[in-house]
Parts: C-alpha cells; sequence; structure tokens
C-alpha cells in the first residue's frame, strides 16, 4: 500500500514539474516573441509592457494554462475515456502554436547573432553580402523574419502531417530470426507483433485500423502477437472494436498480454471493487477481440508433432511502472521446451529478468512507443524515446537471445506520430545458425 501511495505520488510530482515546465516554457516564448515584435515596429522594447501591454499575447498563454490546470485536475479523478481525448487535442493545439513560436523567436535570435559575428569580418565592419548590389536588396529584418518563418514552418508542418496522416500512417518492418532450437515444423513460421493499441486515443477511428487489419491478414501471419496497452486507462474504450479486431487471422493463435496502462492505475476509483471490475472488462475484452490473453501464463502451439512454447507475463516495468509480472510462474509449465517465445510489455524487463538469465530464444515488447516523434534515414535511428530506454525500437541481440521492440500501433497523449510511424512487426522465423537479417 505504502509503495502504491508512493508510485502515485512520484506520478503527481512529474505531472506538477512537468506543467510549471510547460506554462514557464510558454510564458518566455511569448514574452520574447512580443519584445521582437516591439522591435520590428521600432518601438523600445519594455520588460513591463508585458503581459499587460498587449491582450493577445496575454491571453494566448493564459487560455493554455487554465486549462492545462483544470485537466491537471480533473483527470486523475477522471472516471471515463472521454477527457483523455479532449486532453490530447489541447495538447495538440498547444504543440501548434508554441513548438513554430519557439522556432520562429529562436531562428530569429541566432541567425541575428550569426549575421553580425559574420559582420565583424568584414573591412567596413557591416554585413555587406546582402546590400552591396549583387543581391536583392531585403532589409535586415525582413531577412530574419523570413528565417524565423521558415524554421517555425517546418515543425508546424511536421507537426500537422503527424496528427492528419502520420498517425495512421502504417509501416511494416521485416525481419527474420533464425535458429538451431527451432523445431522442424515452424521453419518458416510467420509472426506478426502489434503493441500499444491505446484504443481510447484512436477516438472511433474504426476504418483507419481496419486498413492496418488488412495489412496484418495480407502477410498471412501463423501467429498474432499483441504485447499489451489495450486501452489508455477504461474498459469503455474497448467497446464496438471487436468488429475490426475480430477480423484478425492466424492459424496457430492470436496472443496477447497486458500493458501499463491495462490496469486502471492513472486514475482514481471510488472502490477496490471498481477497479478491478475494470481490469476485469479489459481482460475479457481481449477474449471478445479475439486474443488468448497470457496473465503470467503459458500456452503450448503444436505442428506436426513439434511443440512452441509462448509465454506471456503480466506488466513489469522499472518503478513508477507496475511490476505484476511473475516470469517464474508464467513459465512454469514449459521450463524444457525446445523454443520459447516470451511476450512481456516492457522492454527494460529483458534486461532485468530475462537476457542471459532464462532460456527464452525471444521476447517481444512495446511501451516506447519510439516516443512518436524521431529521425531515421538509412542506418541513422534517433528519438527521444532512446534516451529513456535502453532497447527502444526493433531488433536486439545478446549472445543467442533476442529482443525485438515494436513501436506501437497507436498513440497516446499526443494524437500524432512524427518520423515514428505506427508499426507492424513481421517475424520470420528459420531454422539454423543463430543469426538475423532484413528479410
Ligand atoms: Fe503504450
Amino acid at each position: 500500500m505504502e509503495i502504491v501511495v508512493l508510485d502515485e505520488m512520484l506520478d503527481m510530482k512529474f505531472t506538477v514539474e512537468a506543467f510549471i515546465g510547460l506554462a514557464l516554457f510558454s510564458l518566455l516564448v511569448d514574452y520574447f516573441l512580443y519584445r521582437l515584435i516591439q522591435e520590428q515596429r521600432d518601438e523600445t522594447p519594455s520588460p513591463f509592457t508585458f503581459p499587460f501591454g498587449s491582450f493577445w499575447f496575454c491571453s494566448i498563454p493564459s487560455i493554455f494554462i487554465v486549462l492545462f490546470v483544470v485537466y491537471l485536475v480533473i483527470i486523475p479523478v477522471a472516471t471515463g475515456p472521454a477527457v483523455y481525448v479532449q486532453f490530447q487535442w489541447l495538447l495538440t493545439s498547444y504543440l501548434l502554436i508554441y513548438i513554430p513560436k519557439f522556432f520562429y523567436v529562436a531562428g530569429y535570435r541566432l541567425t541575428h547573432r550569426v549575421v553580425k559575428v559574420k559582420a565583424k569580418f568584414t573591412p567596413e565592419g557591416k554585413f555587406k553580402t546582402m546590400n552591396d548590389g549583387r543581391y536583392p536588396k531585403i532589409t535586415r529584418k525582413k531577412f530574419l523574419s523570413q528565417v524565423g518563418i521558415m524554421l517555425a514552418s517546418a515543425p508546424f508542418v511536421s507537426l500537422l502531417f503527424g496528427v492528419m496522416k502520420g498517425r495512421f500512417n502504417f509501416s511494416t518492418k521485416y525481419t527474420k530470426l533464425t535458429f538451431p532450437n527451432l523445431p522442424d515444423a515452424f521453419d518458416g513460421m510467420k509472426i506478426v507483433q502489434i503493441s500499444d493499441l491505446h484504443l481510447g486515443s484512436l477516438n472511433s477511428n474504426y476504418s483507419e485500423m481496419e486498413a492496418a487489419v488488412e495489412i496484418i491478414n495480407a502477410e498471412n501471419p501463423d501467429m498474432i502477437c499483441f504485447t499489451g496497452d489495450l486501452v489508455n486507462n477504461f474498459y469503455e474504450e474497448t467497446l464496438g472494436w471487436e468488429k475490426v479486431f475480430g477480423k484478425l487471422k492466424a492459424p496457430m493463435g492470436k496472443y496477447s498480454i497486458l500493458g501499463n496502462h491495462d490496469y486502471g492505475d492513472y486514475s482514481h476509483w471510488d472502490s477496490e471493487d471498481d477497479k478491478k471490475e475494470n481490469l476485469q472488462g479489459i481482460t475479457d475484452a481481449h477474449k471478445r477481440l479475439g486474443f488468448h490473453i497470457l496473465n503470467n501464463e503459458s500456452s503450448i502451439v503444436e505442428r506436426n508433432g513439434d511443440q512452441f512454447a509462448v509465454v506471456g507475463v503480466e506488466n513489469w516495468g522499472h518503478p513508477p511502472f507496475p511490476q505484476y509480472g511473475d516470469l517464474e510462474k508464467a513459465g512454469i509449465d514449459v521450463q524444457n521446451m525446445p523454443f520459447k517465445l516470451l511476450l512481456s510489455h516492457d522492454p527494460d524487463h529483458w534486461d532485468a529478468e530475462v537476457v542471459g538469465k532464462t532460456n527464452y530464444d525471444l521476447m517481444l515488447a512495446g511501451h516506447t512507443h519510439g516516443m512518436q516523434f524521431g529521425i531515421e534515414y538509412k542506418n541513422f535511428h534517433w528519438s527521444p524515446a532512446k534516451y529513456k530506454f535502453k532497447q527502444w525500437s526493433g531488433l536486439y541481440k545478446k549472445e543467442n537471445q533476442f529482443l525485438y521492440v515494436n513501436r506501437g500501433l497507436g498513440f497516446l497523449g499526443m494524437p500524432a506520430r512524427v518520423g515514428m510511424p505506427p508499426e507492424i512487426t513481421v517475424i520470420e522465423l528459420a531454422k539454423g545458425l543463430v543469426s538475423n537479417e532484413p528479410m
């Protein structure tokens, strides 16, 4: 009980800190933008004019700050999913306004600095190149303003694309893994992994997710594994989705596990019974959607007399994420199976309890979402997620054990994906020396 209270306090502390950071960021961005506009109008900048000098500059951050305070108070006591959807659109509006504003001010000021430094190297002590006749004449302020607008439009357009298209721009990733101990009957077996649906965030976008189901079925997978976070918090989020995910087809089975969001831990409940009822509803929803949920338990798949073990643990994460997972209990019935697949939502579990300590050949995880933001070009992969999770996306190998981290099919918080598309993972298993290669 004490641990739960401590976790709640840590969560609350983080939320309040994030809010204070966001409020300060908004006020500073607006303050510096206001001063910049005063300068552009050749008015004397005065810090005392802000925030009382301008209705607009005063009201926009104030409205956002008041709304964020309202949601800071109501989200922990919300009794249904609607409030999360409202919050995600509030956050999106905020980011669409404030990120470009920040880039405009930063771009303007930094370019001004660079121009000033360059000017020191010209004989006249001036920045000549823009006004020496070789280039079209442009005032310094206009030039700087255009640089600012250019720099501000890049994140604005990226984020807008991430909201309009990126969040449903499904990307299929292929990997082939070979294992010497894979039973012959499973040579060539195809597993599709999906993760982190967060149905409440999808807000009844059934047709978009039907497109994902069609992509998955077109791969003709033998097995489908869903690695947790079916919802954001509430059982009600699952209603209506059986008509979409019920269409998934896999002859060797569709297996699933719970993620940290599936326990209702991010909301207040009037009683323990209410919380348990919610969890039961979510567990039943996995079954209604056609998944065989593995709550610290295992299942054996048989083909031509060969056997293949699938083990699923409940969520196991480093605090403040919950540790309901019990790997020992989950795998007790399949200890000596020739090949073992483990489903565990949080990739941190791999280093903590799995790799080098067990004989699981492959673990599938999700949870990171790749922070729904990143940059990928050929072999260059970057996302802020890499500073939070040691294993944050794709394939990892230690000795002869593998971990695959899927970036999720849904989204949370911000209804957008920028440079980090929703992922469908296709893994082909083959018999041979331990190796991996793109398919
Ligand atoms: Fe998630």
